[in-house]
């Protein structure tokens, strides 16, 4: 008897991570019921001024992750939808905190599409305890010596300790 083998799923998770918070961490988890592989794809091309590297935040979020089975991370330059069709991949994951999100988040993933109709956007919602944050805000509170130590991971924590010089409280 001839059995079809089912395809491995891969799901490419793509942002600035500029850090990767507990958000995030958040969704990946839950992607990783959904895909085989997961991957984080650290945007080079972003439209914000990230306040770390490429190489950081490459780093930052390897650390975070290591221990999350069937979760790979890696830097991409250029257009998403070929670094997703490059991967193997033809589902791209995002999440929605709220229904602020929506609009941009529907301007992406209408754009991604009219790039490469064979792609797909799934989009998965934030888990409510971090539905208020984001990066920007995270850096924010850090920036001026806040606690935000239960925010984001461990590595993160202490890059932006690092980053804006201060000890931990
Ligand atoms: N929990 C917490 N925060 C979350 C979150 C979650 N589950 N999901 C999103 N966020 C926050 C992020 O922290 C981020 O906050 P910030 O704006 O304060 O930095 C914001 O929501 C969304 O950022 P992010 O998920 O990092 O995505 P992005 O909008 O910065 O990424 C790219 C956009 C990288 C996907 C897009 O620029 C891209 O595809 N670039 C490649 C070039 C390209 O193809 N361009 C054409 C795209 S149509």
């Amino acid at each position: 008897m001839c059995r079809t083998v089912p395809k491995k799923r891969v799901g490419v998770y793509p942002g600035t991570f500029d850090p990767l918070t507990n958000g995030h961490l958040s969704l990946i988890m839950r992607a990783t019921a959904i895909f085989d592989t997961v991957i984080v794809a650290i945007a080079a091309d972003t439209t914000k001024s990230p306040l770390f590297t490429l190489e950081e935040r490459i780093s930052l979020a390897a650390e975070s992750v290591k221990n999350i089975p069937g979760v790979v991370v890696e830097g991409f330059e250029g257009l998403l939808v070929d670094y997703v069709l490059k991967s193997g991949s033809h589902t791209i994951i995002r999440g929605l905190r709220a229904v602020s999100d929506f609009e941009y988040e529907f301007q992406l993933a209408l754009m991604n599409r009219k790039l490469d109709r064979e792609i797909q956007t799934v989009f998965l919602m934030t888990d409510y305890q971090w539905l208020y944050i984001s990066s920007t805000i995270v850096k924010n509170v850090a920036s001026l010596n806040g606690n935000v130590k239960d925010l984001v991971p461990p590595p993160v924590w202490t890059a932006l300790r690092h980053k804006y010089g201060f000890d931990e409280k």
